[in-house]
């Protein structure tokens, strides 16, 4: 945890650094201090690892304190925030090292905080989630659906939950099949404020992540984390692409894995959320107007630079006789032109048992046939064993892991 001391005369303006600070789980507001001339005796006292000096109340009284500031303690850090560009670089020539120019956004400061803190301590005491975080390594898994109905939301909230059940993992589902998303059914959590995505996208622009934690209900049973659709249908119209793409990348910062279920109308927030994932899983059966959507989908996508390569086609609810037509895999394969990277078999009565008692397969029945392909499907993602405890020792005899 990294100490920071911050100083601002102006209330309204030192009250919302405030609260961005509070949420930022790898530091810690050691000082605040209201009058630049107290702030070089707290200094002294409070011997933070970061100053934070807002310029615009009395830019010359706060350049000459940290002209002051950074002779005494040329150790320290300094980051300035100010609207006003020359009183930035003005602050620079004064030993300033960071600054960010109002207002700023959440992102800015967690980029600006990790660049000045990881500096000073070589990165090693933030937090560790925060830093496997920095690596980059956080990893989003689109799941669309090529028709209604194929097991879109029952592959990603189970795959999220296999992913969550790795203890180097943070694992986060995102309900973006907003008006008619049901994510919460099979994934029940209890006893957390009705937060949904459509009141963050209300209030993008003071974000925080103190709210954005508390959006995010978690399972506890499987440790995996939810962001709610829309509590009403009606609300759908307040969230845009614009938010979709600025709440997935906070929660990059807090998630190692992010599984997005999507909805099957191709809205612009659907569109949104395609780019911003590493892999887009497409939902399949065997059956003649799955494989045509399919056909479709991976078309229209191609449209898109980059977006049909990341395909990989699953096939749900294999050996199903009331709905496959016959249509062998390699038949499906010829029509669609692209490997089938999955199967996971039909497995009716433990898919329906953990969707009525709320709690993925991982939990409710972690032994069945659905569950072990989930999770060799997981492996096979990430190239890499993902230690599930509750299925470990059980031979897998389901899935396909096609040439990609
Ligand atoms: N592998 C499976 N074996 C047996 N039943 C399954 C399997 N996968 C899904 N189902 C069942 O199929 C039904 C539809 O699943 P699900 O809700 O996941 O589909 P969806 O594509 O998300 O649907 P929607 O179009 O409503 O979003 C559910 O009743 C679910 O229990
Ligand atoms: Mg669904």
């Amino acid at each position: 945890m990294q100490r920071v001391a911050i100083v601002d005369p102006t209330e309204s303006t030192r009250e919302s650094l405030r609260t961005l600070l509070l949420g930022v789980d790898f530091v810690w507001l050691e000082a605040e201090c209201a009058r630049y001339e107290y702030f070089f005796d707290v200094i002294q006292t409070s011997t933070p690892d970061l100053a934070i000096v807002a310029l615009d109340a009395d830019k010359t009284k706060a350049l000459t304190m940290i002209g002051q500031l950074s002779a005494e303690n040329p150790k320290l850090p300094i980051l300035t925030i100010s609207h006003d560009h020359q009183a930035l670089l003005m602050s620079l020539q004064k030993g300033a090292k960071y600054f960010l120019t109002h207002p700023v956004t959440l992102e800015d400061m967690l980029a600006a905080l990790r660049r000045a803190l990881g500096e000073t301590t070589g990165g090693t005491e933030l937090s560790q989630g925060s830093t496997a975080r920095q690596s980059g390594a956080s990893s989003v898994i689109a799941v669309l659906g090529s028709r209604g109905g194929v097991g879109t939301t029952t592959l990603a909230v189970n795959l999220a939950a296999t992913l969550a059940a790795d203890p180097t993992h943070a694992a986060a589902l995102i309900d973006l099949d907003l008006a008619l998303g049901d994510a919460d059914i099979a994934l029940e959590v209890n006893g957390f404020e009705n937060i949904s995505i459509a009141d963050l996208a209300r209030n993008i622009e003071r974000l925080d992540m103190n709210f954005l934690r508390r959006a995010m209900a978690k399972h506890e049973p499987s440790g995996l984390s939810i962001l709610r659709h829309p509590l009403e249908i009606a609300e759908v119209g307040v969230i845009h692409e614009g938010h979709v793409e600025r709440i997935l990348n906070l929660l990059k910062i807090s998630y190692t894995h992010l599984v997005l279920d999507l909805s099957k109308s191709l809205l612009p927030t659907d569109l949104m959320a395609l780019r911003m994932a590493d892999l887009i899983l497409l939902t399949a059966q065997l059956e003649l107007s799955s494989l045509r959507n399919v056909v479709r989908l991976v078309h229209c996508l191609g449209g898109e630079e980059n977006l049909a390569d990341k395909v990989r086609v699953v096939i749900n609810r294999q050996g199903a006789e009331t709905i496959e037509e016959g249509i062998s895999l390699k038949k499906a394969e010829e029509v669609i032109g692209k490997p089938i990277f999955w199967q996971i078999p039909n497995d009716p009565k433990a898919v329906i048992a953990a969707r009525v008692a709320g709690h993925p397969l991982i939990k409710h029945a972690p032994k069945s046939r659905a569950q072990q392909s989930i999770h060799g499907l997981a492996q096979a993602l990430y190239g890499k064993p993902v230690t599930t405890p509750d299925v470990r020792g059980s031979k897998g005899g389901w899935g396909f892991f096609g040439k990609r």
